[in-house]
């Protein structure tokens, strides 16, 4: 046994290699609006300060260009890795191009960077699966009826995956004449408001007929409910989410959201640290031969597993796991 092994048996194994001199690793977040983002964000500088890393954090609220002038920025800095969720998906290939002729080794975190030729990982969830559960339980609750299908911001590959997922279910049911998709739209920058209000319209042009709303997200979901509420239609029609966010969890609780999808995003985050730190120290990832296709190449890919959470699984998966507090979500 080589004398590393020897020593780290000794001390226990760790699972997140200590570096010898703290490397710095860059974080680049399209936005702290949504909980799940700052909660990442909370994870990745904790996971960080264990792994005695170096972690230098930028948010780009929304905007591609400042994102790019942002990571350039981090490059200078001198980090080893960037951990990437890009805002815009296309337009971020240009910080893989430059993160690469600068010998840093990019992640693309959660969202893929697509578009680019280049070398580089993808760490996520499985996001055509998360539509599936979208798409599987809203078309279970709701066979037949007037829906409302809406997707992410068109910027965000996520968004693409979620409704590609999600339309495996409600499309046959469409072909079929069951279900009628009375609205079919992107929402600009996954903003509720703008849910809000594309659902204010298709229950007015459509005479409040409307059975289901598929909503990508918690964030979504939020706005359009706010939408079904002003037309006393909150908790009569079923309506998705995504994010096992206290805000959508506590609607579930209150019966206005039917479901949402948890994605376990301290164990993304730890993930991404680790990744991070094997990069540094030269270690390929060993994606098991799993890749993602990003438009020009194979990304290998690091993909973990989503769950779905409605009021019956709600405390044995958000709660019992400590994801969310108990008393938060049965607040009076
Ligand atoms: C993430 C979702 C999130 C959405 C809006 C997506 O890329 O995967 O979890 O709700 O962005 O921020």
């Amino acid at each position: 046994m080589k004398m590393r092994a020897i020593l780290a048996v000794l001390i226990g194994a760790v699972a997140m290699p200590a570096l010898a001199a703290s490397v710095k690793v860059g974080l680049s977040l399209p936005t702290q609006r949504e909980e799940r983002w700052v909660k990442d964000k909370q994870a990745m500088e904790a996971d960080a300060k264990k792994a005695g890393v170096d972690l230098r954090v930028q948010v780009t609220d929304n905007d591609a260009a400042k994102q790019v002038a942002q990571c350039e920025n981090l490059v200078s800095q001198g980090i080893k890795v960037l951990i990437l969720a890009p805002h815009d998906a296309s337009s971020a290939s240009v910080i893989v191009d430059k993160a690469n002729k600068a010998g840093i080794k990019v992640i693309s975190y959660d969202r893929l960077v697509t578009d680019s030729p280049l070398d580089y990982y993808y760490l996520s969830f499985d996001n055509v699966k998360v539509g599936e559960l979208q798409g599987e339980y809203i078309t279970k609750k709701v066979p037949k009826g007037n829906y409302i299908v809406l997707a992410g911001s068109p910027t965000d590959n996520n968004a693409k995956l979620f409704r590609e997922g999600a339309m495996k279910y409600i499309k046959p049911l469409v072909d079929r004449g069951d279900i009628h998709i009375v609205m079919d739209q992107f929402v600009k920058d996954w903003q509720p408001s703008e849910a809000q209000k594309l659902c204010e319209q298709a229950l007015t042009a459509n005479q409040n007929k409307v059975d289901a709303v598929l909503a990508p997200n918690d964030g979504t979901a939020g706005g359009c409910i706010q939408a079904l509420n002003a037309q006393g239609l909150a908790g009569k029609v079923p309506i998705t989410g995504q994010d096992a966010e206290l805000a959508g969890a506590i609607r579930i609780v209150q019966g206005t959201q039917s479901m949402t999808v948890f994605k376990d995003t301290r164990q993304l985050a730890r993930k991404a640290i680790e990744m991070a730190v094997d990069l540094a120290n030269g270690k390929p990832i060993d994606t098991q031969g799993r890749v993602v296709n990003n438009g020009k190449r194979d990304v290998p890919s690091v993909l973990l597993t989503p769950y779905v959470v409605d009021k019956a699984n709600l405390d044995e998966v958000l709660v019992k796991s400590g994801y969310l507090k108990k008393e938060a979500v049965y607040r009076k």
